[in-house]
């Protein structure tokens, strides 16, 4: 008798494991009915700094961006204000291109399981660097920081951007409440943390270098640009440069700073509204400006407004 109940229930139980497969395997072509609206929301606020990414980074490397490349990503939003082509090295370059054809795939990625939002109003011009830049040094750098002048000044520029993507999908993975948006995040964790750390060890190699025509070495602005977002975010360390105090370092034990991590090496974690403080320049989730004059769109952004 038991025996049989049981088998009934296994049997039960496969059939049930067989529906579900074949019901989302059907769902596919729309997996947003799949996903929770919390999920929705968090997935959403990605779009800002993909967007922003994407048209940085295909600016940098090619001359143009969303608009020639994929003007269906865009659906319609308004093109950046003051981005151009860097002056890059071929092999900088190169980098920087598969970089900006990686954000458009990640555009895609969240479009296909959210609906998303046109484009928002973002800010790349030099001016919108050099302002980042004067804040990390707390004065006025002369000339003005140039984002776009050269290898290492566009490097510095980058370091500003994926880490921050970074830290908040780390810091969203475990609030989502569906595999599918899990999946999705930690495929674009993978990658961003891959550019974080290319930008991370190409500044790394020139280090002690000075940054013409400053006297400040790539270390220093390095350091400073996570001093000011650790300061902008208002949760304490969550930001280093690619030289550190020893005791910051991996196991307190060296200097060299390649990847950031906690006591630990584990990746530290952002929530939107730090991500925000830091995006806007402002330190406050609801005054934007800097990247983004209009502030960022989607649910969460629009929420502080
Ligand atoms: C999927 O469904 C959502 C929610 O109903 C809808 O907003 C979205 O436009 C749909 N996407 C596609 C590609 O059909
Ligand atoms: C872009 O959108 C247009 C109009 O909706 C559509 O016809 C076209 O197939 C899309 N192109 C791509 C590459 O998705
Ligand atoms: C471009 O970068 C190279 C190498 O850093 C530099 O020598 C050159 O002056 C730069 N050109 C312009 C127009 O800034």
């Amino acid at each position: 008798m038991a025996l049989s109940i049981s088998t009934t229930s296994t049997t039960a139980l496969i059939t049930i494991l067989l529906l579900l497969s074949g019901g989302s395997s059907t769902m596919a072509s729309n997996e947003s009915i799949n996903i929770p609206k919390f999920d929705i929301d968090q997935l959403e606020f990605a779009l800002n700094l993909e967007y922003l990414e994407a048209e940085f980074f295909s600016w940098g490397a090619f001359g143009v961006g969303l608009d020639s490349l994929a003007p269906n990503l865009t659906m319609g939003g308004p093109p950046p204000i003051g981005v151009m082509k860097a002056n890059l090295s071929s092999f900088v370059r190169d980098i920087i291109a598969q970089f900006a054809f990686q954000e458009f795939g990640h555009l895609r990625a969240i479009k296909s399981r959210v609906k998303g939002f046109p484009r928002p109003q973002m800010d790349l011009s030099a001016v919108a660097f050099a302002t980042v830049m004067n804040n990390a040094f707390e004065m006025h750098l002369v000339p003005p920081f140039d984002p776009y002048a050269n290898d290492i000044n566009y490097l510095l520029a980058s370091y500003v951007i994926p880490y921050v993507g970074l830290t908040g999908y780390v810091g969203t993975i475990p609030k989502l409440q569906s595999p599918t948006s899990e999946r999705l995040v930690a495929g674009l964790l993978g990658v961003e943390s891959g550019q974080d750390a290319v930008i991370r060890t190409l500044l790394f190699q020139r280090a002690l270098s000075k940054v013409t025509p400053y006297s400040f070495t790539v270390a220093e602005f390095t350091s400073k640009i996570s001093k000011l977002r650790n300061d902008l975010g208002k949760r304490g360390l969550k930001d280093e440069g690619v030289i550190v105090p020893l005791v910051q370092g991996a196991e307190g034990r060296i200097a060299g700073n390649v990847l950031v991590g906690d006591q630990n090496s584990l990746s530290f974690d952002r929530t939107p509204e730090e991500i925000l403080r830091i995006v806007y320049g402002s330190g406050e989730e609801n005054k934007p400006g800097l990247f983004y004059p209009k502030g960022a769109d989607g649910r969460i952004a629009r929420s502080y407004l």
